[in-house]
């Protein structure tokens, strides 16, 4: 009896975003952010890294429940 299990690989999160590069790093000046901004949280935005409703598709298909960060700067 073998007691080894195969080891399975986790599935990807990220399936076309910057896949030549060996991490995905996004850098904004938050002064240049507005007044409110939506980041993807899922992965298959066309406008990454914002938030282009791709989450609703992906929701659908595969049973899941991501959104986006939003951020908002409240009015002083
Ligand atoms: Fe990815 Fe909205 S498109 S969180």
């Amino acid at each position: 009896l073998c007691n080894r299990r195969k080891k399975i690989p986790k599935p990807k999160v990220n399936y076309t975003i910057q896949k030549e590069d060996t991490k995905v790093v996004t850098q904004f000046d938050i002064e240049d952010l507005g007044d409110k901004i939506a980041f993807c949280r899922c992965w298959r935005s066309k406008k990454f890294p914002l938030c282009d409703g791709s989450h609703n598709q992906h929701n659908a298909e595969a049973r899941d429940n991501v959104g986006p960060l939003l951020l908002r700067r409240d009015a002083v």
